[in-house]
């Protein structure tokens, strides 16, 4: 696999932004080769011969991804002597699949943790509308990046986009909304808490943790809410995050909390979310963690992190 050398925790300012503004379907291919369960294994061999590919997606009429042939499923056929079999019978069915609306963010992680060399890309309907491979997200990222350095050469850096103001005790507040599938900002609030505590000096081990937990819980909203309202509040040296939302609440918060359990359904599974790590990781992460839920209404989370700053000489 190729990996992608970005590390999101110590990648400049810049970097961060592209890959927050810069959508999956920005560096996706489309329209995109298909294949059908009923063409053989051999016939999609050509075609990807043909056209110098490594995968093919296989969709049924109506765009609906049903599975994909790699090159190693295509090995896997010759040896096995079934090379002439309809590709219905052999091709993966566990597809991690990205959506058209996540930011870059996204596309480079899921090439971190799964080693895929390419993911198909689904719009809100779940129809398949492109693929991503690494290349393609490297050759957007060069071509972004070099944009980017000419504009901050002209322009200071940019305001944080969320709603900030100042609390009665001086504290700063920032919040930011959350929508049901909304991947258009989900992630934004992490990212911008992140750049907001680099620009402040915070030191990173710090940083790192804040952002685990404030992701895992933004995600959480987006998937299993109705929606709700990412709340940072910030000290000279205390962060709390809040995470408020709509409904339908947690029935058995004890669950909940135990590693592994999921209430995802195959739609968020697919999306490469549900391992039920989340919640549990956010505890793990945090210095101080609280849980209120009622069924029926809405979740609220507490995360709160005690602030250092980087070590002298050392830049964050
Ligand atoms: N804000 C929320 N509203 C309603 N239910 C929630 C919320 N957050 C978590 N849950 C419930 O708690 C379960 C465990 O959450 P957790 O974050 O640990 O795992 P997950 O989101 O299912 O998977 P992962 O976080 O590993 O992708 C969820 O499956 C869901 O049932
Ligand atoms: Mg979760």
């Amino acid at each position: 696999m190729l990996a992608i050398p970005i590390n999101q925790d110590n990648s400049p300012e810049a970097v961060l932004d592209i890959l927050c503004t810069l959508k999956v379907r920005d560096v996706m291919t489309h329209p995109i080769l298909t294949a059908r369960p009923s063409d053989t294994m051999r016939q999609i061999q050509q075609t990807m011969k043909k056209n110098r590919i490594t995968g093919i997606p296989v969709t049924d009429t109506a765009s609906n991804l049903l599975g994909i042939v790699s090159m190693d499923d295509i090995i896997s056929a010759l040896d096995s002597g079934w090379i002439d079999d309809p590709a219905g019978l052999h091709m993966t069915t566990k597809v991690i699949v990205l959506q058209e609306t996540m930011s870059l963010s996204f596309c480079v992680s899921y090439f971190n943790r799964f080693s895929y060399g390419r993911f198909p890309v689904l719009d809100s309907d779940s129809k398949l509308v492109g693929i991503v491979t690494a290349s393609d997200v490297v050759s957007t990222l060069l071509v972004a990046l070099n944009r980017e350095m000419e504009k901050i050469e002209q322009t200071s850096a940019s305001e944080s986009q969320g709603a900030a103001e100042t609390g009665p005790s001086g504290e700063r507040v920032i919040e930011f909304p959350t929508e049901p599938f909304n991947f258009e900002i989900a992630g934004q609030a992490s990212t911008e808490i992140k750049k907001l505590l680099k620009a402040a000096g915070i030191d990173q081990s710090v940083s790192r943790r804040v952002g685990i937990a404030s992701y895992e819980l933004e995600i959480n909203q987006v998937i299993h809410s109705a929606g709700g309202v990412m709340r940072y509040v910030i000290t000279a040296d205390t962060l709390t995050i809040e995470a408020r939302d709509r409904g339908p609440g947690i029935p058995d918060l004890e669950r909940a909390m135990t590693e592994g359990f999921s209430t995802a359904t195959d739609r968020v599974r697919a999306l490469g979310f549900g391992a039920g790590m989340g919640l549990p990781n956010t505890k793990r992460v945090s210095d101080t963690f609280t849980i209120e839920s009622s069924p029926g209404g809405g979740t609220v989370v507490r995360a709160g992190f005690t602030l250092k700053p980087a070590p002298e000489g050392r830049t964050p």
